[in-house]
């Protein structure tokens, strides 16, 4: 692909696709996540490779990105802050000409998102946003997918954030707008989510609650993270304290639907953001959650590098 190809596209926020362009990858999801479970060969990017660069740590991005890569043919590069010169600050529009030269699509987690568009906007190939401090789309590509899988249709359900204003809650703002679906938003004061900044088309989106008991009542998904996100260690004190109520507990699942499922990015830490019991309980779906980045990620990178099938 070359700069200005019109049809070159990247994936830098969850806004950056349709409601239909997500329709259309869940369902091509479901065709690659049966494929693969049938043990069938599947190679539509023989040829093709993915750059991955983290400046974060990671274990799911990677592993899900680069199994996935491979199982569809292809091949990956790996580099980090530490191995490359992006620790030595070479401009990152420099990296981002000299890699897009060589690779066909790049994976990045980075720290702030403006980054991340300076990357995308010096590269000839497709960029996918792998987190950064202000969104995580592959994550709720993931979520939303695993949430079809187990219970139909998201658009209508309440989904309920109980936790820190950050990346991931930025992210399900969005696909609430995009989606349909009401986000129910409990944030400690001073970590609220910016949903003026976070860009959302529909404000009836989203309603926010002081308790988040409240915020799970009649939830059809209840959903959390950690307290302290990477890159915010320094505050990690203070979060502990500002925090301590928000823990998903089984008190706040019995106020949701009864049928609700669990959701965690991962990774989680029991007895602060999630109580053992919900997050290892019958309602928990965090290892379906863990395992469809990898199936989501396959169709995205066949829709960015190849457009849409049949
Ligand atoms: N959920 C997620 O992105 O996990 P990793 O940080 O392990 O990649
Ligand atoms: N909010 C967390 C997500 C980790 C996958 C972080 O940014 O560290």
């Amino acid at each position: 692909m070359k700069p200005g190809d019109r049809l070159m596209r990247h994936y830098l926020q969850f806004k950056d696709l349709r409601a239909e362009e997500y329709g259309y990858l869940f369902e091509r999801a479901r065709i690659i996540k049966t494929r693969f479970k049938n043990y069938e060969k599947y190679n539509p990017l023989v040829d093709r490779t993915l750059a991955m660069i983290f400046e974060k740590a990671s274990t799911r991005t990677r592993v899900s990105f680069e199994a996935g890569m491979y199982q569809m043919g292809g091949s990956v590069v790996h580099l980090t802050a530490t191995d490359s010169q992006f620790g030595r600050d070479e401009p990152v529009e420099d990296a981002a000409r000299v890699i897009s030269r060589m690779v066909d699509i790049v994976m990045i987690r980075t720290f702030e998102q403006s980054k991340l568009e300076a990357f995308a906007a010096h590269s000839r190939v497709p960029v996918i946003n792998g987190l950064t401090n202000e969104h995580h789309p592959c994550q709720v590509l993931a979520d939303v997918f695993t949430y079809i899988e187990q219970r139909g249709s998201i658009a209508g359900k309440v989904v309920a954030w109980v936790g820190d204003g950050n990346n991931m809650a930025n992210t399900w703002l969005q696909a609430a707008d995009i989606l349909g679906f009401t986000l129910h938003l409990s944030t400690p004061s001073g970590y609220e989510v910016d949903a003026q900044r976070v860009g959302i088309r529909n404000p009836r989106c989203v309603k926010t609650f002081k308790s988040p008991f409240a915020a799970c009542e009649g939830a059809h998904l209840v959903t959390t993270d950690v307290w302290t996100s990477m890159g915010y260690e320094a505050e990690n004190e203070a979060r502990q304290k500002a925090f301590a109520d928000w823990c998903v507990d089984a008190q706040m699942m019995q106020l949701a639907q009864r049928d609700a499922l669990f959701m965690h990015c991962l990774p989680a830490h029991r007895g602060e953001e999630v109580a053992a019991e919900v997050i290892d309980g019958p309602q928990s779906v965090v290892w379906d959650e863990a395992e469809n980045r990898m199936h989501v990620q396959k169709a995205l990178m066949e829709y960015l590098l190849l457009g849409r099938i049949g």
